[in-house]
């Protein structure tokens, strides 16, 4: 096998053409894009083999999520990339289940125990943060009943998939994003589950979506410490939770349940965060307390973990989120919340 290559590379040389590299031929597919989700097949992480002989070149790609349309489509895109290398190109596809394709760095949880935090805004500003660094980032809202994610992104488009898998939606700064409310015939419609049922739908959010390769995937939990914080700790491998909180005390005491709650299912607490922390009056730049001194720092000293960062309350941030437009705050907080996580999973990286 080898020695045929060889003698083939050595025609090659001999006949003047310059060989053709697999890292040539992955920089051109980097460049062609899956329709309606504008993810590359590289993104996706759909190339399954690349064979490259003297006279043609064969590209294996999942045809995971893809109907025979989008796969023909995508086919002459690739052949398309591929025409300046010059040597015929031939397009196979093979059945592959998502979670063969998928490879994630870091899956991390957003809890808190409480409802109306603002774990759903947490995990929006986290995610652009990283977006913003250049991290492949996807969101995986696990709020099946009251998910809110879409409506910040500001995202309505239905999932495109077929039988053997379904493929997020991206937003406009590219996060990959999967939500029982993009699947529903209308955002405002009730789904009426028992905790059984929304439990196999995080399980699937998991299992059928091709999330391809990521940096990072950020799950929204609902509020409390019951099923679906259980299933995301059961059956997905979370690197390790974010816990959110607001100075209230009565949240504390709700927020040190969800603490306990990972401890107990032994997740790494990557650190806390502590929204409404106080607002700043735009005319003199004054601090407010609303809520009373932040309880953050005795928090994140109760969860062994570091405090990433303090929010104000911000009625810009209320705008934005109610007018999907949340991709466009620039805020200074949002930049530290993701330098924050990263140095937080690099200690923990680090430490063991
Ligand atoms: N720091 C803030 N400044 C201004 N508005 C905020 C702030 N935090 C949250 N909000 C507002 O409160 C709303 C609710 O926040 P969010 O949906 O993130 O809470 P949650 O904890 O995810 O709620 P749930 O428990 O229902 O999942 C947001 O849509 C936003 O409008
Ligand atoms: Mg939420």
């Amino acid at each position: 096998m080898v020695r045929g290559y060889l003698k083939e590379t050595m025609n090659k040389v001999k006949e003047g053409k310059p060989m053709i590299t697999e890292a040539q031929i992955r920089t051109e597919l980097a460049k062609v894009f899956v329709p309606v989700v504008e993810q590359s097949v590289a993104d996706l992480n759909l190339v399954r083999k690349i064979d490259i002989t003297a006279d043609n070149i064969t590209i294996t790609l999942a045809s995971t999520a893809l109907t025979p349309d989008v796969q023909n489509f995508v086919a002459a895109g690739v052949r398309s990339a591929l025409q300046p290398l010059k040597t015929p190109v031939a397009v196979e596809f093979v059945e592959a289940k998502p979670q063969e394709l998928n490879n994630i760095k870091n899956i991390i949880a957003v809890m808190s125990g409480k409802g109306g935090v603002g774990k759903s805004l947490v995990t929006a500003l986290m995610a652009i943060a990283l977006r913003r660094q250049g991290k492949n980032v996807g969101i995986l809202d696990a709020d099946i009943t009251g998910g809110s994610i879409p409506r910040m992104f500001g995202i309505s488009t239905r999932p495109y998939g077929s039988e053997t898998g379904l493929l997020p939606v991206v937003s406009e700064s590219g996060i990959e994003i999967m939500s029982m409310n993009l699947l529903l015939p209308q955002e405002e419609t009730a789904v009426i589950w028992r905790a059984p049922m929304l439990s196999k739908a995080i399980q699937q959010f998991w299992t059928d979506v091709v999330w391809g390769k990521l940096d990072y995937l950020l799950i929204d939990l609902p509020p409390g410490t019951a099923d679906a914080p259980l299933t995301v700790m059961q059956s997905i491998p979370i690197a390790g939770v974010i816990i959110v909180s607001t100075p209230q005390g009565l949240v504390e005491m709700i927020v040190k349940k969800a603490i306990d709650m990972a401890q107990k299912m032994e997740k790494p607490i990557l650190g806390i965060v502590e929204n409404m922390s106080y607002f700043q009056t735009p005319d003199t730049q004054k601090k407010y307390q609303l809520f009373g001194a932040g309880k953050g720092e005795s928090l994140a000293k109760a969860a062994n973990a570091p405090l990433l960062g303090q929010l104000p309350i911000d009625p810009e941030l209320t705008r934005l989120c109610d007018n999907g437009d949340i991709e466009h705050y620039t805020d200074v907080s949002v930049a530290s919340l993701g330098k924050a996580l990263q140095t937080a999973l690099e200690t923990r990286n680090k430490s063991g």
